[in-house]
C-alpha cells in the first residue's frame, strides 16, 4: 500500500514516536505549545545520525567544502540585505466562518495536486490495461481527459505565478473564488481579502535603557555562510569553486505550522552554499542535484519516494531552483531545495557594508562576487522521512503481530541491544562484559526487564537493528545468538565476531563510497 493511502499513518506516527521516546509535545506539561516538538532520548541520536551522515558527506568527502557555525543572531541589516525584511511574506487568507488561517498560495497548490492526481489516476488505469504495451508518454500527449486536465493546470499555473509575481492579491482571492475552493475543515467559501503576513521572529538586544534594538531570530542558517564568505575564503585560502556547509536552529512564523514536525516554527536546517564562477551555475545546479538525490537514495528508503520539483514561482533571490520531494504519509513533499542563487546575496551584503565580497581569479585577472548554488534541507523533515519510511505493522506467522521501525542501520538510534535470557546464573555480567565492548564504537543498550520475546518487540518499536542473546550456551562456549530486526532471523556467533558483525552493518563507510 502506498503510504498516503494510509490517512491514520501519520497520526500512528506522532503517538508512536512520543510513546518511544523519539518526539514529545513541547512543555507538555503545560499542555504543549502548538507546532513546537522536544526530540527524546531515541529522537536526538536519530537527529545526530542524520546530521552526521550529512555532514559527512558534504564536508568531509569534499576538499573544497568547509564547515562553520555561525551566531543565531545576526546584525539587523543582514536581513535587509538579503531581502527578508521587505520579501520574506506569505500570502495568508482567513475563512470568515471558519476563522481558520490558510496560506492563499497553498490552496491553490492543493487545488492544482487534486488535478493532477486525476491525470496519475487515469494514467495509472491506462497502465493496468495496457500492460507492457504502455507508452505513458504517448498515452499523456493524447488522451483527452488528461489533455484536458493539464490544460487546466496549465492555465492557474500562469495566473497563479504572475499573481505571485507581481503581489496581484485581489486577483488571487479572484482566482480562490473561480476554482471554487474551500476551507478544507469547514467547507466553507466565505474568505477575506489576501494579506501579506511576514515571517521573522523579531526581539529586542540589549535592555531597554540601554536604548534596546530590534533583532531577528535567523529564518535561514544561509545568511550566516554570505557574511562570512571573505573570512572562510581568505583563511582558507579556498578557490572556486569552494562551499561553506552549515547546520543549525531556524525560525519562521508559519501561518499554519502543522502536520507534526513537518512545518514546525523552529526547526534545523542543513546548508551548504557552493560559491562558483558567474556563466557556471546551471552546470553547478545540475550537479548538486544529482548529488543530493544520490545522497538520499543511498539510504536505502525507496527510490520510488523521491521525486524532482521545478519551482514556477521563484523566490526573490534565484534564477533556478527545485525541491527534492518525498512521499510523506501526507503525499509528496518538499524534503530538499537546491537553488541557484546567482550573486544576489553577496552582492546585496556588498551594497548594505560597504565591503567588497569578490573573488580574485589569477587565470583571468579580474575579481568578480561569485555566484551560489545552495541545497539546503530540512533536518526535522529529514527525520520525519526516516520515521514514517520505516514505520510498519506486521502481522507474524504465528499471528501475533509487531511494530517496527526499520530505520537504515547507519542511522538508527540504538545499534544493539545486549539480552541476558535470565537474570541470573551470571547471564547479566556476561551480558554487561559485551555492552562494554560494544560501547566503545556503537550506542548500544543493555534490556533486562521482562520476557525475552517483549524484549524484542521493545527493540524492533525503537529500531534496533541487532539484539544479542546471552544464555547458557555462552557461558560454556562463548557464543550468542544474534537477531536481525527486519528479517527476525537468529544465528549463533561467537562473541568476537558479534561485535565485529555489528561494528560492520553499521558503518557509515559503504554508504559514503557509494555517493
Ligand atoms: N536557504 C534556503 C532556504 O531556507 P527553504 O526552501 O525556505 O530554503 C529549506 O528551506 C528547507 O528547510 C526546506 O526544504 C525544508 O526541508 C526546511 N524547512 C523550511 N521551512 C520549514 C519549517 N517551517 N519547518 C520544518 N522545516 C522547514
Amino acid at each position: 500500500m502506498a503510504k498516503n493511502d494510509d490517512q491514520n499513518l501519520l497520526k500512528k506516527i506522532v503517538s508512536h514516536a512520543k510513546e518511544y521516546g523519539y518526539v514529545f509535545p513541547s512543555s507538555e506539561i503545560y499542555d504543549g505549545l502548538s507546532a513546537t516538538y522536544d526530540y527524546g532520548q531515541y529522537g536526538v541520536e536519530l537527529k545526530n545520525n542524520i546530521r552526521n551522515y550529512w555532514w559527512k558527506a558534504m564536508v568531509q568527502m569534499n576538499e573544497n567544502i568547509v564547515g562553520i557555525d555561525a551566531a543565531i543572531f545576526m546584525h539587523p541589516t543582514t536581513w535587509k540585505a538579503s531581502g527578508h525584511v521587505d520579501a520574506f511574506n506569505d500570502p495568508m487568507i482567513d475563512n470568515k466562518d471558519s476563522k481558520k488561517r490558510y496560506r492563499a498560495d497553498v490552496l491553490i497548490e492543493e487545488h492544482i495536486a487534486k488535478i493532477e492526481a486525476k491525470i496519475d489516476k487515469e494514467v495509472a488505469k491506462a497502465a493496468k490495461r495496457f500492460g507492457d504495451d504502455f507508452d505513458e508518454a504517448q498515452f499523456k500527449a493524447t488522451n483527452p481527459r488528461v489533455l484536458q486536465n493539464q490544460e487546466k493546470i496549465d492555465a492557474i499555473n500562469e495566473r497563479f505565478a504572475k499573481d505571485m509575481a507581481e503581489e496581484n492579491f485581489e486577483d488571487l482571492k479572484l482566482l480562490i473564488e473561480e476554482l471554487g475552493i474551500a476551507d478544507p475543515v469547514s467547507g466553507s467559501k466565505n474568505w477575506t481579502e489576501v494579506r501579506q503576513f511576514n515571517l521573522m521572529f523579531s526581539t529586542e538586544l540589549g535592555s531597554l535603557a540601554d536604548g534596546a534594538s530590534k533583532i531577528y531570530l535567523r529564518p535561514e542558517t544561509a545568511q550566516g555562510i554570505f557574511v562570512n564568505y571573505l573570512n572562510v575564503q581568505k583563511t582558507g585560502r579556498m578557490k572556486l569553486p569552494f562551499g561553506i556547509a552549515q547546520t543549525g536552529k531556524a525560525f519562521r512564523n508559519e501561518i499554519i505550522a502543522r502536520q507534526f514536525i513537518f512545518r514546525m516554527r523552529e526547526f534545523e536546517q542543513m546548508e551548504m552554499q557552493f560559491f562558483i564562477k558567474p556563466g557556471t551555475e546551471m552546470e553547478w545546479y545540475e550537479n548538486w542535484k544529482n548529488k543530493r538525490i544520490n545522497w538520499h537514495k543511498s539510504l536505502g528508503m525507496g527510490e520510488e519516494n523521491y521525486r524532482f520539483h521545478d519551482h514556477l514561482n521563484l523566490a526573490h533571490y534565484a534564477n533556478a531552483a527545485c525541491d527534492i520531494e518525498f512521499n510523506f504519509p501526507m503525499g509528496f513533499k518538499e524534503l530538499e531545495g537546491i537553488h541557484s542563487r546567482t550573486d544576489f546575496d553577496l552582492k546585496a551584503h556588498e551594497e548594505h557594508s560597504g565591503k567588497k565580497l569578490q573573488f580574485f581569479d589569477n587565470e583571468t585577472d579580474e575579481s568578480y562576487v561569485p555566484y551560489v548554488v545552495e541545497t539546503s534541507i530540512g533536518l526535522d523533515r529529514m527525520f520525519l522521512a526516516v520515521l514514517s519510511s520505516s514505520y510498519e505493522e506486521e502481522t507474524l506467522e504465528d499471528g501475533s503481530s509487531r511494530t517496527v521501525l526499520k530505520i537504515p542501520s547507519v542511522l538508527a538510534p540504538v545499534k544493539a541491544a545486549v539480552l541476558p535470557l535470565v537474570n541470573k546464573d551470571g547471564l547479566p555480567e556476561k551480558a554487561r562484559e559485551i555492552l562494554d565492548e560494544l560501547k566503545f564504537s556503537v550506542n548500544a543498550q543493555y534490556d533486562g526487564k521482562d520476557a525475552i520475546g517483549r524484549r524484542y518487540r521493545r527493540q524492533d518499536a525503537i529500531g534496533t537493528p541487532y539484539c544479542i542473546t546471552v544464555d547458557h550456551q555462552t557461558l560454556e562456549d562463548g557464543t550468542v545468538t544474534i537477531r536481525e530486526r527486519d528479517s527476525m532471523e537468529q544465528k549463533r556467533v561467537s562473541i568476537d565476531e558479534v561485535v565485529k558483525e555489528i561494528e560492520a552493518a553499521v558503518d557509515l563507510k559503504p554508504l559514503l563510497k557509494s555517493l
